[in-house]
C-alpha cells in the first residue's frame, strides 16, 4: 500500500530524511513517489513514476535542499495509472496547499464534478486531487487553514490516511488524518515526524503517537496536537516501541525475505518459551486478559483472516478443535464481511494479521463484534488498529516482517494458535496437565529441527529441486489434515514471488477433479507427516505417479520416500506442530525458484505487503 512521510525540522533540511523514510516503506510496494517541501519561495514538488531511485536522481544536485517542512509519499495505484501526473503530492490550483494520500475517497466523482463546475481544472486523474482543491477552495476564501483542513476532511468519504502541508503566516504547518490505513507521529526538540509505518519513525525516536480513525493531528517542532473532525482537541498518549531499526535491515541476506525464513527458529523461541509455563502444562498470554472462566464459555471460534494469515487461520482450526475441542469455522474475511453470518452462542471471533491493518480482516472483526461476539487477535504489530480494537490480543514477536511474502510471521501465528489452543483445553479440562506438558515439550524440541531444516544440507536440496523444477508448467501442492493448509501456503508463497501457477489441494480432493491436470510437465509438491494420515497421503502419490506426475515431497514419512521422486527429508515432530516444518522447504523452494528467473522477491510487482483498501 502508499507509505506516506512528513517532517517539520527546527535546521537542517527534510528532503534527504524524506526519502530515507520512503525507502524505508518501500516493501509496501508501490509504483510512483513523490515528494513536497515548502519554503520562502512556496510549494516545489519532485515526483516521478517508478522506483524511488528515478525521484531521488530528479532530486540530484540538490534540488529542494534546504527546506525545513515537507511531505513525501510512495504511491500504489487506485485512480489513475502510475504516472508523473498521477503520483503524488498534488496541489491546489495556486499551490497553497500539497497533500498525500493513502487509501480511497470514495464520493471523489461527485466532489470532481462540484469543483470542476466551480471552475476548477483538475491536472491529474486521481481521486486525491479533490481535497487539495477543497482545502485551496476554503483558504481563498479567507478561512484559517487549521478550519479549512477541517472543513474539507469533513467532506471526503471513505477509507483514507492524508498528510497536509501548508503555511500560515509564513509559517509551515503539517497536518495529518486518519480514517482507515494507519497513521503515526512522533516529536522530538528539534521536530515533527509522520508516517504511514513506525517504521520510519523509531530512527527518530520510539515514543510514538497512533493516529486513530476520526483523529486530525497537527504538528509543530516538539508538538502534535490532536483533535476529532469537530475541531474537539484529543488526549492521544505516545506509547514506546521497543523495535530495534537493525533488525529491520537485511544484515547478510540478500532479501528480506531468506533473512525472515531464517529467523523462524527465534520468532518460535521469542512467541512461545515466556509463555509456557511448564510446570502447570499450560501458557500465559501476558497481554490477551483471559481467564478460564471466560474461556470455559466460549462455545465456537470464528477465524477470519487473508491470505497467509488465513492458512494460519485454518491450521488454527485443527488445533483447536483437535486439542481443545471446541467448534472452529475459518473463513476468508473478505468473504464473512458480506456473507451476512450468523454466529450462534457464545462466539470468539479470532482475526489473525501480521500487520493489524489488512481493511477485510478489520471490518471483519468489527462486523463479529456488532454480531455480539468476543473478539480476539493475533497480530504481529503492537499499536496497530487491531490490536487496538480486539478485546484480547496475543501478539506474534516475530519483529518487523518487510518481506512482502509473509514466512516467519506465518510460522509466529501457528506458534500463538497452538499456544491458544493449550490455553482453551486447559481452561476448559479438555487437555490434562499431563497432556499440556508433552505438549509444551513438543514446542520445545522443535526448534533444533527448524534450524536442521534451515541448514546448508537441507538448503542446497532444496535449491537443486527448484533448479531441477523451474520451468515446470505449473505446480500443485498436496495435503491432508493440518498440512492441507500448508499445501496451500506453498502455492501462494510460490505464486506471489516467481509469478509460477500454483495451487494447494486437499489430497483427498485431488481425484475429484484436478487429477486430469497430472502430466510431465506438472511438478506435484506432496507434504506426508507421520501420523494417522500418513498411509492415506502415500495413495495420493501413488495416483500422482501412476499418471506420470513428478513428485517432489516432504515431510517425515518415511514410506512415502521410495514413492517420490525428489524428497526433502523434514525431522520427525508432533502431527500438530509438523506444519511450522513442512512449511520452512516449501519457503525456501518458492524463493529459489524466484531467485532463479529473477524475480523482485521483497517486492513483487502488483503486491502490497499491507492491503489498507478493500
Ligand atoms: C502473504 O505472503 C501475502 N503477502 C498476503 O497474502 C498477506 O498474508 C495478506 O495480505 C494478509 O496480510 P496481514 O497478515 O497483514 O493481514
Amino acid at each position: 500500500m502508499c507509505g506516506i512521510i512528513g517532517t517539520l525540522l527546527a535546521e537542517g533540511s527534510v528532503v534527504e530524511g524524506i526519502l530515507e523514510g520512503l525507502r524505508l516503506l518501500e516493501y509496501r510496494g508501490y509504483d510512483s513517489a513523490g515528494v513536497a517541501v515548502l519554503d520562502k519561495k512556496g510549494i516545489s514538488i519532485r515526483r516521478k513514476a517508478g522506483r524511488i531511485e528515478h525521484l531521488a536522481a530528479a532530486l540530484a544536485g540538490g534540488a529542494l535542499s534546504g527546506a525545513k517542512a515537507g511531505i513525501g509519499h510512495t504511491r500504489w495505484a487506485t485512480h489513475g495509472a502510475p504516472s508523473d501526473t498521477n503520483a503524488h503530492p498534488h496541489t491546489d490550483t495556486e499551490g497553497r496547499v500539497a497533500i498525500v494520500h493513502n487509501g480511497i475517497f470514495e464520493n471523489y466523482a461527485e466532489l470532481r464534478a462540484e469543483l470542476s463546475t466551480a471552475g476548477v481544472v483538475f491536472k491529474s486523474e486521481t481521486d486525491t486531487e479533490v481535497l487539495a482543491h477543497l482545502i485551496g477552495r476554503e483558504l481563498a476564501r479567507g478561512v484559517e487553514l487549521g478550519a479549512a483542513v477541517l472543513h474539507s476532511l469533513r467532506r471526503v468519504k471513505g477509507y483514507y490516511a492524508v498528510a497536509v502541508l501548508s503555511q500560515d503566516h509564513d509559517q509551515p504547518r503539517l497536518f495529518c488524518a486518519r480514517s482507515g490505513p494507519p497513521l503515526a507521529v512522533a516529536v522530538t526538540k528539534t521536530g515533527a515526524y509522520l508516517a504511514s509505518d513506525v517504521l520510519a519513525l523509531i530512527p527518530h525516536t520510539r515514543e510514538i503517537v497512533f493516529i486513530e480513525d476520526g483523529d486530525v493531528a497537527e504538528l509543530e517542532i516538539g508538538k502534535v496536537t490532536v483533535r476529532n473532525l469537530d475541531g474537539k482537541v484529543i488526549d492521544r498518549k505516545a506509547r514506546r516501541v521497543e523495535w530495534d531499526p537493525e533488525e529491520a535491515g537485511k544484515g547478510t541476506y540478500p532479501h528480506y525475505m531468506l533473512k525472515e525464513i531464517h529467523e523462524q527458529p527465534d520468532v518460535l523461541a521469542r512467541t512461545a518459551f515466556d509463555r509456557i509455563r511448564e510446570a502447570k502444562g499450560d501458557v500465559e498470554f501476558d497481554t490477551a486478559g483471559w481467564d478460564d472462566t471466560e474461556l470455559k464459555t466460549i462455545e465456537r471460534v470464528e477465524i477470519m483472516a487473508c491470505g497467509t494469515a488465513l492458512h494460519a487461520g485454518y491450521i488454527a482450526r485443527y488445533l483447536i478443535e483437535g486439542l481443545a475441542r471446541v467448534p472452529v469455522e475459518c473463513d476468508y474475511a473478505s468473504e464473512f464481511r458480506y456473507r451476512d453470518p450468523v454466529l450462534a452462542g457464545n462466539t470468539m471471533a479470532l482475526a489473525i494479521s501480521q500487520s493489524g491493518e489488512t481493511a477485510d480482516t478489520l471490518a471483519a472483526l468489527r462486523l463479529a463484534k456488532e454480531l455480539g461476539a468476543h473478539t480476539a487477535a493475533i497480530c504481529n504489530v503492537n499499536g496497530s488498529t487491531l490490536v487496538r480494537e480486539a478485546q484480547r490480543v496475543i501478539l506474534t514477536n516475530a519483529g518487523p516482517e518487510i518481506g512482502v511474502a509473509s514466512t516467519k510471521a506465518f510460522v509466529a501465528q501457528i506458534t500463538a494458535a497452538y499456544l491458544l489452543a493449550l490455553r482453551i483445553g486447559r481452561a476448559r479440562g479438555t487437555i490434562s496437565k499431563e497432556q499440556g506438558q508433552e505438549l509444551v515439550d513438543e514446542l520445545r524440541v522443535l526448534r533444533p529441527k527448524m534450524e536442521q531444516l534451515l541448514g546448508e544440507t537441507a538448503v542446497k536440496a532444496v535449491r537443486g529441486i527448484a533448479e531441477r523444477h523451474q520451468n515446470a508448467k505449473g505446480f500443485l501442492f498436496l495435503g491432508r489434515g493440518i498440512n492441507f493448509p500448508v499445501a496451500l501456503e506453498g502455492a501462494l508463497k510460490l505464486k506471489e514471488i516467481s509469478y509460477v501457477h500454483a495451487e494447494g489441494y486437499a489430497a483427498g480432493e485431488m481425484k475429484h477433479g484436478p487429477i486430469a491436470l497430472i502430466e510431465p510437465s506438472m511438478s506435484i509438491v506432496a507434504l506426508n507427516a507421520i501420523g494417522p494420515l500418513a498411509d492415506k497421503m502415500r495413495s495420493n502419490i501413488e495416483q500422482v505417479r501412476a499418471r506420470g506426475g513428478k513428485v517432489i515431497l516432504i515431510g517425515s514419512d518415511e514410506g512415502s520416500v521410495q514413492l517420490a521422486d525428489e524428497h526433502v527429508k523434514v525431522p520427525e515432530c508432533s502431527e500438530w506442530l509438523s506444519p511450522i516444518l513442512n512449511v520452512i522447504p516449501l519457503q525456501l523452494l518458492s524463493y529459489s525458484i524466484a531467485l532463479l528467473k529473477g524475480c523482485d522477491i521483497d517486492k513483487p510487482r502488483n503486491l502490497a505487503k499491507s492491503v489498507t483498501v478493500e
